[in-house]
């Protein structure tokens, strides 16, 4: 009896500190989103390949979209795509739930979820050589 107590108090605030993605944001995603984005966001899926599903994995993507209006395109669809509105089947929280785990895909190292080494940091530029004097 202790020891379950006492493991939930110890992983509460670890489960509050993250986004709230939790195992039925993963299986919502599986269900609803990844046969036109995939698994791993890419899009690159029978469907994804036919309607033209961009891909989440894309530090640029990321750059450019910030949550309200990730979380506008679930809620209300992207018009001329096959991105249809999910706002009337989804909850608030599910809502926010998929925009972070959307965000889970951010390959990039500055974001929270690093899935890879840190690329190093770039070789500084040689500084060019002075002119030659005459
Ligand atoms: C029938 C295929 C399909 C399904 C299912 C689908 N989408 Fe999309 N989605 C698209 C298409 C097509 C676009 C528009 C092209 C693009 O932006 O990649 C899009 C765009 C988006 C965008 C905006 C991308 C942008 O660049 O503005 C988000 C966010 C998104 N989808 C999230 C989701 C989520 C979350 C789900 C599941 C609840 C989902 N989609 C289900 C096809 C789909």
């Amino acid at each position: 009896m202790i020891k379950p107590l006492l493991a939930a108090i110890v992983v509460a605030p670890a489960l509050a500190a993250a986004a709230p993605i939790g195992p039925a944001i993963v299986k919502l995603w599986e269900q609803s989103c990844a046969s036109c984005h995939g698994s791993e966001g890419d899009g690159d899926t029978r469907l994804g390949r036919a309607y033209g599903v961009g891909s989440f994995r894309d530090e640029e993507w990321q750059d450019r979209h910030d949550d309200a209006e990730i979380r506008r395109a679930i809620e209300e669809g992207k018009p001329t795509t096959r991105m249809r509105a999910f706002g009337d089947q989804l909850t608030a929280d599910q809502v926010d739930g998929l925009v972070a785990f959307i965000r889970t895909f951010d390959p990039s190292p500055k974001r929270k979820v690093i899935k890879e080494p840190p690329v190093p940091p770039r070789q500084a530029i040689p500084k060019p050589l002075p002119p030659i004097a005459r």
